[in-house]
């Protein structure tokens, strides 16, 4: 490819913060609801489209020859090998409500039929909370970095004391599944967040802040560049390394000594 990961991971974490600024900024000015998405209840904002706007021009300012899949509907062929996956808001629920856990996320992936099910490896990625200012980012056998200082996952290998992140989706289909599952694990951990962004969940497991996270459903753009992140950081990936049961598909991130157990509690495959 026409560029090292480690090169590709700092373009993408210039513009994952100029994003995050501009984001931040409009906040402030109050948010403009600009359309809905899978339901009712999934909102797009004036901010999340201007955000994808911004991303794209300047990744093509820099690299015109890449491809593009933006949540926001940003989409190109490509035909330098790397295809840039974006979400310019991951967490708009929490953006809408001025809850400080929304990130930009920017993964630049190459093809790999191995690695997800949309056949995309990630190489690089940079995620980005502006308010917090934490910049996480990963490249390939780089390891993982928030604000440049390296991070890695927990070595809890309990379920038992495990702090375990998750999020519902936005289809009653989505939520009842979750349901399940929530009713599943509760019992078992030490207890169950629902931070609304999975992008910054991914972070946080790859910095020990959770122990483990779990969805069902996610989009490319909500995990791309933060299951890099958390592999880097030490995190057992399955749904992306290692297949997980048929049906709808199931991310799941924690230490390597735990993931499976988590797997296993959430199908039921324990029981
Ligand atoms: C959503 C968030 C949320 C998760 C949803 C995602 P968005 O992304 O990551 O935590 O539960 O599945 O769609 O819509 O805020 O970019």
């Amino acid at each position: 490819y026409a560029a090292a990961p480690e090169a590709l991971a700092r373009l993408a974490s210039r513009v994952a913060e100029a994003a995050g600024d501009r984001v931040l900024e409009l906040r402030r000015r109050g948010v403009t609801v600009a359309g809905l998405k899978s339901s009712a209840i999934d909102m797009v904002t004036e901010a999340d489209r201007e955000a994808e706007e911004m991303i794209v021009a300047a990744l093509i300012a820099e690299r015109p020859d890449d491809g593009l899949l933006g949540e926001e509907g940003a989409g190109a062929e490509g035909t330098s090998g790397i295809t840039w996956v974006i979400d310019p808001i991951d967490g708009t629920t929490n953006y809408f409500y001025d809850i400080p856990a929304y990130v930009v996320s920017i993964a630049a992936t190459v093809p790999d039929p191995e690695w997800t099910a949309e056949g995309r490896r990630t190489i690089a990625a940079a995620v980005y909370n502006p308010s917090t200012r934490e910049l996480f980012t990963a490249w390939e056998g780089g390891g993982a970095f928030v604000n440049g200082e390296p991070i890695s996952v927990a070595a809890r290998e309990e379920l038992s004391t495990a702090l375990v992140g998750t999020g519902f989706g936005y289809t009653v289909e989505r939520k009842l599944e979750q349901l399940e599952a929530a009713q599943r694990l509760l019992p078992k951990i030490r207890d169950l967040r629902r931070i609304g962004a999975a992008a910054y969940d991914l972070c946080l497991v790859a910095c020990g802040r959770l122990d483990a996270y779990y969805e069902r459903g996610l989009n490319p753009w909500d995990y791309a560049a933060g299951a890099l992140i958390a592999r880097e950081a030490g995190a057992g990936l399955l749904g992306i390394d290692e297949a997980t049961p048929p049906g709808t598909p199931l991310l799941c991130a924690a230490s390597p000594g735990l993931v499976r157990e988590l797997r296993d509690t959430i199908t039921g495959a324990a029981e």
